[in-house]
Formats: structure tokens, C-alpha cells, sequence
């Protein structure tokens, strides 16, 4: 049986080292603050937005939602971004995306102060990266460095094929595992054989969101899989094919009406990989951890401890 990276632990391990921080902060005057914009209703961010709130407070972090009309204009959110970058007490900003058709997104990240900037995605932030200068990184991928770091999983002089080039996952991913001295190809829609290239990967990772696209012929035997796709299946047979029958499964999709995918194949990789992050309980609760700790590093530059 493979090894499971559990990103659930990974998390309350972080959370416990933070919160000597968080305490230290509050103690000389006043503790981290994050400000999250979430705009319209979509479903899946509401249920992000309101996890990164609850682990705020878990933290004693101060946050605010705003949550403005689907139908706002890039004018309107750029107030509201240039707002928080004024106020003092709020140390981070996280837009959530994606944003509604009619809102220029690009400058809607270029307006949050770098500083403030706790997803890593503005282009200062991502020019840092690309330097490797300290500055926030985006969560999800410095997450996955903390899983493999923290599963004991080397990374220098291994193989690393990403699949996804998103400037959220895939990009900042490929940057990190390479300043950890991996070799690494990204890979895309336009990837030639792609299960022969992800085949050569020690460690691959999965960000296309599609789900169980990564089965078995994509996956060296005793390779560490990383799974970043939460993909939400409402069809009851493809949650039948995935599963292959399982009565477990039809069951949880039976009671809830959906069920969580990956983009791995979940009954390949447990056969295939050596070590491997499970959905959910993976990659995800590691992408707010690292809000967590890029909100409590900006409060803490910006109040001069470091
Ligand atoms: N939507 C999906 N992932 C993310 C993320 O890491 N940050 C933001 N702002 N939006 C997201």
C-alpha cells in the first residue's frame, strides 16, 4: 500500500506553529488581519472563502469578507481593492477568483499592494518567485512543497512533471519544485504521449481539473502523486465508473447528491504510487494553511519583527 501525504495533519501542524506567532502579534498591539473579496455567489468559492474565515478565527487572525454583487465593474472592485490596500490593520488581500466575465481580473490583482498581496499573484510577487527573493508565494503550490517536504519525500535531483499551466497551480508549482533543485516539465493540452512524459516523473502532479484523468498508463510504479483537482461529480454513473461499483461511495454520493474527484484516478494511484495525497484531505486544507502563513509573514513585516 502506498504512503498517504495527509494534508489534514500537514495543516494542524502548521496551524500549531503559527499560532505562538499570531499570539506574539496580538501581544504588541494588535494580530494579523485578512481582508477576502469574494464576488457574486458562485458555490465552490463560498465554501472556500468560508473555510479561509473559520481558520482565521481558529488562529485569532482578525478577517473580513466583502462580498460585493456578481454585477460589479472593474471600477467599483478596484476601489474596494484600493481600500483595504490603505487600511493599516489588514495585512493581507485575497480576491477570490475566478471573477464574473466583465471584470478585467489581471488588473484587478495588479491593484492589491504587493505587500498585501497573500496569494503571490501579483507580478512583483511572481517576479520574486521567478528570482527566488523572498515573498508570498501562491498557496496551493508552496502547500505542496510543505507536504513533500514534511512526508519525507526527496525532491533535489528528482524528476518532476507537472500537468496544468495555470498561473495559480501549475506555474508557481514548476518555479518550486525547481529551486528545490528538481528537473521539471510542465505539461498541457498540447503535450505530446502525455502518459509516456508523466510516466518519467518521480513526483507528478495533477492540476487540470478534470476529473480521474490521470489513470494508471500516466503513472510510475512507486512515483509520489500529487493531486490538486477537486473536481465536484454530479452524474451518479461517472461516480459509479470512477469508483468502480463501490457500494461506499454510491452511498456518500446517494446521501449528499455529489461526491469530490481528484484529477488522479483514485483506485490507479493507491495500486501505482508510492506515496499519494488523497481528495479530499490532500492538497486542499494545505492551500488555506499557507493563506494562514502568508498572512501572519505580512503582519509581521509590517509591524517590523522581521
Ligand atoms: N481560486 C482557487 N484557488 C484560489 C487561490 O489560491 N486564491 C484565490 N484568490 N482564488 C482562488
Amino acid at each position: 500500500m502506498p504512503r498517504i501525504l495527509d494534508g489534514n495533519r500537514v495543516r494542524d501542524d502548521i496551524k500549531s506553529e503559527l499560532k505562538p506567532r499570531v499570539d506574539a502579534l496580538a501581544a504588541r498591539g494588535r494580530p494579523p488581519g485578512l481582508a477576502v473579496v469574494l464576488v457574486g455567489h458562485n458555490p465552490a468559492s463560498e465554501i472556500y472563502v468560508r473555510n479561509k474565515i473559520k481558520t482565521c478565527q481558529d488562529l485569532g487572525i482578525f478577517s473580513e469578507s466583502i462580498t460585493p454583487p456578481d454585477s460589479i465593474s472593474t471600477a467599483e472592485l478596484l476601489a474596494i481593492v484600493e481600500s483595504l490596500n490603505a487600511r493599516p490593520e489588514i495585512d493581507g488581500i485575497l480576491v477570490q477568483l475566478p471573477l464574473p466575465p466583465q471584470i478585467d481580473s489581471k488588473r484587478i490583482l495588479m491593484a492589491v499592494a504587493p505587500a498585501k498581496d497573500v496569494d503571490g499573484f501579483h507580478p512583483c510577487n511572481v517576479g520574486a518567485l521567478v528570482a527566488n527573493l523572498p515573498a508570498p508565494r501562491a498557496c496551493t503550490p508552496a502547500g505542496i512543497i510543505e507536504l513533500l517536504k514534511r512526508g519525507g519525500i526527496a525532491i533535489a535531483g528528482r524528476r518532476a512533471v507537472i500537468v496544468g499551466r495555470s498561473d495559480i497551480v501549475g506555474k508557481p508549482a514548476a518555479m518550486l519544485l525547481l529551486h528545490e533543485h528538481a528537473t521539471v516539465t510542465i505539461c498541457h493540452s498540447k503535450t505530446p504521449d502525455l502518459p509516456a512524459v508523466c510516466r518519467e516523473a518521480d513526483i507528478l502532479v495533477a492540476a487540470i481539473g478534470r476529473p480521474a484523468m490521470i489513470t494508471r498508463d500516466f503513472i510510475r510504479q512507486g512515483a509520489t502523486v500529487i493531486d490538486v483537482g477537486t473536481n465536484r461529480i454530479e452524474d451518479r454513473g461517472m461516480v459509479a465508473r470512477i469508483f468502480r461499483n463501490s457500494p461506499e461511495k454510491l452511498a456518500s454520493f446517494d446521501k449528499r447528491g455529489s461526491l469530490l474527484v481528484g484529477d488522479v484516478d483514485p483506485i490507479d494511484v493507491v495500486e501505482r504510487a508510492g506515496a499519494y495525497t488523497p481528495v479530499p484531505g490532500g492538497v486542499g486544507p494545505l492551500t488555506i494553511a499557507m493563506l494562514m502563513v502568508n498572512t501572519v509573514a505580512s503582519a509581521e513585516r509590517r509591524s517590523g519583527i522581521c
